[in-house]
């Protein structure tokens, strides 16, 4: 018999690809979404298929589904920085009250929990790489601690869901992820950098630009997804790309696989308790899970290039 899952948020960015991958490994889904972020034209192609069905609802509320499931994954949370200042209350809500309601439906279903965490509950992190150790150091009162915060708040309670009601868990802490299907708009530094060199504009650089991230391509990731899935284990697992660059670098290596004419504009910090820098550790992962990316960072960003390019021809 096939397995069945439920994916809220199974209609955003990595939704998209998470959903793809389940299907093309025969399950059937459920994708729950309010689309607060994500839209029906993401999932469209995928609900051609016999196997993918629809189902608009705020997991802020309570869910019900009829028949068996298996696994619920819960990818639903609004993730984009310019997300935090216009929806801080419904963010806060939907990681606690919305991942109460799920975990909830795991323990009526006796299916297992995959949840979306993110490598920001590690803060302005002051030690690198970051472990799943490490504790973290988040400003509470910041702009970014509804996000922070609620996803910190989830952790802690599918942690008390394993250990009071046996609800087989799985969290993985996601660092940042690009890849076709983001939001021009998400006010996210690759997406800002692809948009503004396909229109010919300044790439906007913020600070002194020796800022780093690591980046880790949407297939990788979902790689990283699908086994912690299946795992016996609960984690917490960081997933990601070790490879850092700073932001100059990666704007130049925007303007070059896009062959834009744009120049750097250098701007002023927007958000001072922005972290510094950011990059998994992951060990854990590759000895419990034998897990790597593979996707170097050229081969991911020109396949992001291309996505963005249909999108400023579309707009
Ligand atoms: N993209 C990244 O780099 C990144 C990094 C760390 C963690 N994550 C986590 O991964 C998950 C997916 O992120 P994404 O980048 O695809 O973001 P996204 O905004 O594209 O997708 C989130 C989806 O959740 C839906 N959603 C939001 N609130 C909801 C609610 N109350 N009820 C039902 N659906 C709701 C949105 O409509 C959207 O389709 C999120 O939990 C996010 O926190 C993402």
């Amino acid at each position: 018999m096939r397995a069945r899952a439920v994916v809220a948020g199974g209609a955003g960015f990595i939704g998209y690809t998470f959903v793809s991958r389940l299907l093309r490994e025969g399950f059937d889904v459920v994708i729950v979404d309010n689309l607060a972020t994500g839209t029906r034209r993401n999932i469209n192609d995928l609900l051609q298929e016999n196997h993918c069905e629809f189902v608009e609802h705020d997991i802020c509320q309570p869910l019900a589904i009829s028949g068996p499931v298996d696994y619920l994954v819960n990818l639903a949370c609004p993730a984009s920085p310019v997300d935090f200042s216009r929806i801080p209350v419904e963010i806060m809500r939907t990681c606690s009250e919305g991942t109460y309601n799920l975990l909830e439906l795991a323990l009526h279903k006796r299916a297992g929990f995959l949840h979306a965490s993110t490598s920001e509950i590690y803060g302005d992190p002051e030690i690198h790489p970051q472990h799943e150790d490490y504790t973290g150091n988040v400003n509470i009162a910041g702009p970014r601690a509804v996000y922070d915060e609620g996803k910190r708040y989830a952790e802690t309670l599918i942690h008390t869901y394993h250990r009071e009601f046996d609800v087989p868990v799985h969290i993985a802490r996601i660092f940042n992820t690009y890849g076709p299907r983001m939001r021009p708009d998400d006010g996210r530094v690759v997406s800002n950098f692809c948009i503004q060199a396909l229109s010919g504009e300044p790439l906007t650089l913020y600070g002194d630009g020796q800022q780093t991230r690591s980046f880790c391509y949407v297939d990788d990731l979902v790689e990283g997804l699908f086994r912690v899935m299946l795992s016996e284990f609960s984690g917490p697992f960081n997933i990601g790309n070790i490879e850092e660059i700073s932001m100059e670098e990666l704007a130049e290596k925007v303007i070059e696989l896009s062959g834009s004419a744009s120049e750097i504009e250098h701007r002023p910090l927007l958000h001072p308790d922005d972290p510094k820098r950011r990059r998994p550790a992951l060990d854990r992962i590759k000895e419990t899970l034998g897990y790597e990316p593979t996707t170097d960072l050229t081969t991911g960003l020109t396949r992001t290039l291309d996505w963005f390019r249909q999108v400023v021809a579309e707009q």
